[in-house]
């Protein structure tokens, strides 16, 4: 038999609910309200009196320990986001409107755009770009973070997962923070304690917070989304248009993966942008123009993942939508890989 928090194995949730309930004596009482009410208590004790300042990425997670880091210690948060140009259409500005606007957090916004671009230029190994734009972000992050003044604290949506990747959790050597995780990763040499709401949750959890936040279902809900953003989406270098190109086709990947209501049904929904041209007719013209292909997976958690049997109905409106409304695209392919042994990214 497989192991029973597996999600495969039959009846493996049952068999653990009786041993934690029947056999161990656990009460099962843990719900959003009373998780929220002791998170803003221990965060209030460990903050005091100093200034926090919090990373946003565009993610839940991020978003989720900012609210209670806010809800805790109100006008001594401050939070930075910074807008690499590397994110989905529409996805920066609903960060600023979702945490400033609406929430009245205190918010730097920092577009990058031309630093991360800059930093790009001409890169096209994966793991290069990935160097690239950490390196990127911890400069931009620290010139923000100098310029804000003193400040005491670093708050973070580390989850319980992360926590167990890392060796020694736990202790003060774990207080450290991981270098790949969404906002990018930090320097683990920064002067800040480290504020942590959210390492004992899981994902699954963590949404419930955000709901019993009042944060947004769109928010609360978004897939998952790797930190170099689309950079490792375009294969090859990346540019200005190739970028615009890509955010237009995976634009439509989006809404036409909403509106058949698949969105929260799959692990991850986009597209990729191939170094690949073809030769295709539009009206009475012969076009030569690039070929997008469409990834949608489902996976219980990123490890291993299966390509979505989406019906051929969605992927035709997909593949059709594409092609008329992206210029440069004259061809859209389904990408029919399981991983192992692709991964989920192409690069
Ligand atoms: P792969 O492509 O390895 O992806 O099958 C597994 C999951 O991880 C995400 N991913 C990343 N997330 N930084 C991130 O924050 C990265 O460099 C990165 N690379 C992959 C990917 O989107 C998928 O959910």
């Amino acid at each position: 038999m497989d192991d029973p928090e597996v999600a495969h194995t039959p009846l493996g949730r049952e068999v653990l609910r009786n041993f934690l309930i029947t056999v161990c004596g656990c009460a099962a009482t843990w719900e959003p309200a009373s998780f929220i009410e002791r998170a803003v208590a221990d965060i209030r004790h460990a903050v005091g009196a100093g200034r926090v300042l919090c990373a946003l990425s565009g993610g839940v997670d991020s978003a989720v320990a900012a609210t209670l880091v806010h809800r805790a210690v109100g006008e001594q948060l401050t939070c930075v986001f910074v807008d690499n140009g590397l994110l989905r259409r529409g996805e920066g500005d609903r960060v600023v409107d979702i945490v400033s606007r609406q929430r009245h957090i205190h918010l730097v916004h920092v577009d990058a755009t031309d630093q991360f671009l800059h930093a790009l230029h001409g890169v096209t190994d994966p793991e290069e770009k990935r160097r690239r734009i950490g390196s990127t972000f911890i400069r931009v992050f620290e010139e923000q973070a100098a310029s804000l003044g003193d400040i005491d604290f670093l708050a973070q949506g580390t989850l319980y997962p992360d926590v167990i990747e890392s060796t020694a959790h736990d202790t003060q050597n774990a207080q450290t923070i991981k270098t790949h995780h969404n906002v990018g990763g930090l320097p683990a040499d920064l002067r800040f304690k480290l504020v942590e709401p959210l390492r004992y949750l899981f994902k699954d959890e963590v949404r419930e917070v955000g709901l019993a936040l009042g944060l947004p279902d769109d928010l609360v809900w978004r897939q998952p989304f790797p930190g170099p953003g689309l950079a490792i989406r375009i294969i090859g270098a990346v540019t200005r248009e190739r970028l615009e190109t890509l955010r237009a086709a995976d634009w439509v990947v989006i809404d036409e993966i909403k509106r058949s209501g698949l969105y929260r049904k799959v692990w991850q929904s986009f597209a990729i942008l191939t170094p690949i041209s073809s030769v295709g007719v539009m009206g009475d013209g012969r076009t030569y123009a690039n070929v997008v292909a469409v990834r949608i997976v489902e996976s219980e958690d990123g490890m291993t993942a299966d390509w979505a049997r989406v019906p051929y109905d969605v992927l035709g409106v997909i593949s059709r939508r594409i092609v008329n409304e992206v210029p440069a695209v004259n061809r859209v392919v389904y990408d029919i890989s399981s991983k192992p042994p692709s991964t989920i990214e192409w690069e």
